[in-house]
């Protein structure tokens, strides 16, 4: 429930970043972010003397302000001076033991890859030696000119239930349906059926409609859903695509989504959110008084608000899995052949039964090696 290891993520804006370290956590270790030299490194937050957090300084005062780097290409502990080499955690110096102390060498900390792309600092926390970073990042977004509006928050619940939450289908027919971003556009529909695609090499899932009912009848109870005034609109082509470690893509008329549902421990996850409108000129400038005037509140607070509520409040397994679920059964089965792991990916067949869904999800949610 840690999440998936051996992949970059995304975890910080790189501004936000500048002389004071930033600690976070990532796939439940403790790490430390720190800007030297214009370069960001990430070191294990915990010195290996007395296991103080590296990030913390108690500061002429006592009030606890952040650490000052002593030596460039290195950081020291706040507590007795022991002093780390930023790229390998080694520790070059003990300053209160003399520069002959004979611990020096002898004592490494971790220390992880980061790189910085897209404005965000992406860490890579795993055993198997990393890839490039751009590996994990969408082609599109380092090939092509754009504007990219986003948030960083942290949120509670494990990261696999906001990740499933993504990729679930049925959830917006029925959460999202009063919300005001839903205003003005094409109602979603009472259900449908869907089946699964593996785009782009079988890098993402995808889930495409099919059979689609706008209103039904339930026998016994009435016609659902009745549409307020406000909720009729335009179209609402949007096509919504994940891949690991926990990336969806929701492709809009005239933008894109990506969203990454990044561990931090059993019942936080860190929500990064973005809004990316490809190309130049005024079309590019148009998006981003929308993105901030806008979208940034009505969808990115707001609609994704409501999400968060239901996410705070799961607890599963155990579940009952039902038939649109289909989507988060085939995550699941991407989520056994993450890396690291050396699974072939196994596609659940489309239209799919409800007994072998049940039997999927069951499966899928009660062995609790979804990281
Ligand atoms: S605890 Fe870090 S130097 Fe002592
Ligand atoms: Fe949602």
């Amino acid at each position: 429930m840690l999440g998936l290891r051996n992949y970059w993520y995304p975890v910080l804006w790189g501004r936000r970043l500048g002389k004071r370290p930033v600690p976070i956590t990532l796939c439940g270790e403790r790490l430390v972010l720190i800007r030297d030299g214009g370069r960001a490194y990430a070191l294990q937050d915990r010195c290996a003397h007395r296991g103080v957090p590296l990030s913390i300084h108690a500061g002429p005062l006592g009030n606890g302000v952040s650490a000052r780097q002593v030596f460039p290409g290195t950081w020291t502990c706040g507590y007795h001076g022991w002093t780390y080499d930023l790229k390998t955690g080694t520790l070059v110096a003990a300053l209160t033991d003399g520069p002959d102390s004979p611990i020096c060498g002898k004592v490494r900390i971790q220390s992880y890859p980061v790189e910085e792309r897209l404005g965000l600092l992406w860490v890579y926390v795993g055993e198997v030696g990393p890839p490039p970073v751009e590996d994990d990042i969408p082609q599109e977004l380092l090939t092509q000119p754009h504007f990219m509006g986003g948030r960083i928050s942290t949120r509670e619940g494990n990261w696999r239930y906001a990740t499933e939450n993504a990729i679930d289908e049925a959830h917006p027919r029925f959460l999202h349906r009063e919300a005001v971003w839903r205003y003005f556009k094409q109602p979603a529909p009472a259900w449908n059926r869907s089946r699964l695609e593996y785009p782009e090499d079988g890098k993402y899932l995808a889930y495409i409609p099919y059979d689609v009912h706008r209103e039904d009848d339930y026998p016994g109870l009435g016609k659902w859903p009745q549409q307020p005034w406000y909720q009729h609109g335009g179209r609402n082509a949007q096509q919504i695509a994940i891949r690991l470690p926990g990336m969806i893509r929701v492709r809009q008329p005239g933008f894109t989504i990506y969203s990454w549902f990044v561990p931090i421990d059993a019942q936080h996850h860190r929500y990064v959110q973005t809004a990316v409108k490809t190309g130049t000129g005024p079309r590019l400038w148009a998006f981003r008084a929308y993105y901030w005037l806008y979208m940034r509140w009505v969808n990115q607070h707001m609609f994704n608000s409501q999400d968060a509520v239901m996410i705070r409040g799961m607890d599963s397994p155990p579940e009952r899995l039902f038939r649109p679920d289909l989507s988060i059964i085939g995550w699941r089965m991407m989520c056994e052949a993450a890396r690291g792991r050396g699974k072939a990916v196994a596609s659940p067949a489309a239209g799919v039964g409800s007994e072998a869904v049940e039997l999927a999800g069951v499966n899928a949610g009660s062995e609790g090696r979804q990281g």
